[in-house]
């Protein structure tokens, strides 16, 4: 295990540095409690980036990129920006260029943070998502024909590789094994209507699960995946599935665990740099009021020294999270927290310095 981590730091936009800001303070202090080093280098890159130079993303930042071994990001996005261009120019080119293949969204609802779900507690909400992250719909294939004339045609295509596939399938086999649960992996997908698509994971997947005796498999068609989500969350352990499907049931996982400010996840490269982020958007207008909640950052820093193998760095942040929101912080939304943005961040840093 290295003695320092070399992180880059991608701030972003909006209450983006405020989060990270926090995020940062937790994983100081893990770092102080578990005697490893930090090597951290920020990267200005957004929309205000943007506005001023007119760059997204240069090329030499994307190659120095791939030089750490992990990258957190807070948010990207800005009103005075065209929805999609910093999106798609720095989170997918990124996920993209690092070929980082899994998105992996854990949903966990910890004591104390409320759910939206009538009836249901921390011991029914306690899953993970685990989305491909470079292909499907987000390929970036298809095109115009006769566009901006009434004869217009878009064409949009979902490209799926049994080797994208495959290698995400494995992954959640892998992590469905360490999680160590209910040992079981859903499959999400829509084999009744996408037999192209939907077939080649239906075949990978069982061929895969004959290498795993140890795990129970599960097929869910997407639409049904969004009502036993609400309905019945607990049937879950792990859910495997492809871009679109895991982008759209990701959002409600999201607020099945208590919303946007405590959810997080890791767009992952086993074998490479991945990144880390809340899964909150740049919310500008709460930007520079010290309001956000930044729980959703500290939980990114989890699932990140998770995956760096800092298994104890981890266990210490989650433990603080779950103390915080357990006594401190009764609400996660905007506004309703009862504390400030920093003074979350200080009351996780203090535990984990002190536990
Ligand atoms: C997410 C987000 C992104 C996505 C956007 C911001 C491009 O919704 O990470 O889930 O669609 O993947
Ligand atoms: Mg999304």
């Amino acid at each position: 295990m290295p003695e320092s981590y070399r992180i880059a730091v991608i701030p972003g936009d909006g209450t983006g540095p405020e989060v990270v800001r926090e995020g940062l303070k937790a994983l100081e202090a893990a770092a102080g409690r578990e005697g490893f080093k930090l090597d951290l280098v920020h990267y200005d890159l957004g929309g205000e980036r943007y506005l001023r130079t007119g760059e997204i993303l240069p090329s030499g930042i994307l190659e120095e990129l791939k030089g750490f071994q992990a990258i957190l990001l807070g948010a990207i996005g800005h009103p005075q920006v065209k929805a999609g261009l910093l999106e798609k120019g720095i989170i997918l080119t990124i996920r993209f260029e690092l070929d980082q293949y899994v998105n992996l969204r854990p949903v966990v609802l910890h004591p104390g943070v409320a759910t939206p779900l009538k009836d249901k507690g921390p011991e029914d909400i306690d899953f993970a998502v685990i989305r491909e992250n470079t292909e499907g719909l987000y390929g970036g294939s298809g095109g115009f024909l006769k566009k901006g004339t009434p004869q217009e045609v878009a064409i949009q295509e979902s490209i799926n590789t049994r080797l994208g596939v495959e290698r995400c399938l494995r992954y959640a086999f892998e992590y469905c094994l360490r999680r160590n649960r209910k040992r079981k992996l859903t499959l999400c997908g829509k084999t009744n209507v996408l037999t192209y698509a939907s077939d080649l994971w239906e075949r990978a997947f069982h061929e895969l699960a004959g290498e795993y005796p140890d795990i129970k498999t599960d097929y869910v068609h997407v639409d049904a995946a969004c009502m036993w989500m609400i309905k019945n969350p607990e049937q879950f352990d792990v859910i495997v599935t492809d871009n679109l499907f895991g982008d759209i049931i990701t959002d409600i996982g999201a607020i099945i665990q208590g919303g946007l400010g405590i959810a997080a996840g890791g767009n992952i490269n086993p074998e490479g740099v991945s990144m880390f982020e809340p899964m909150g958007g740049s919310a500008p207008k709460y930007a520079g009021q010290n309001v956000i909640n930044p729980l959703a950052c500290i939980g990114a820093v989890q699932i990140m020294l998770d995956h760096l193998g800092e298994t104890a760095a981890a266990q210490r942040v989650e433990k603080a999270i779950r103390k915080v929101v357990a006594h401190d912080v009764r609400d996660m939304a905007v506004g309703r927290m009862g504390h400030s943005t920093s003074e979350v961040g200080d009351l996780v840093a203090e535990h984990i310095a002190g536990a």
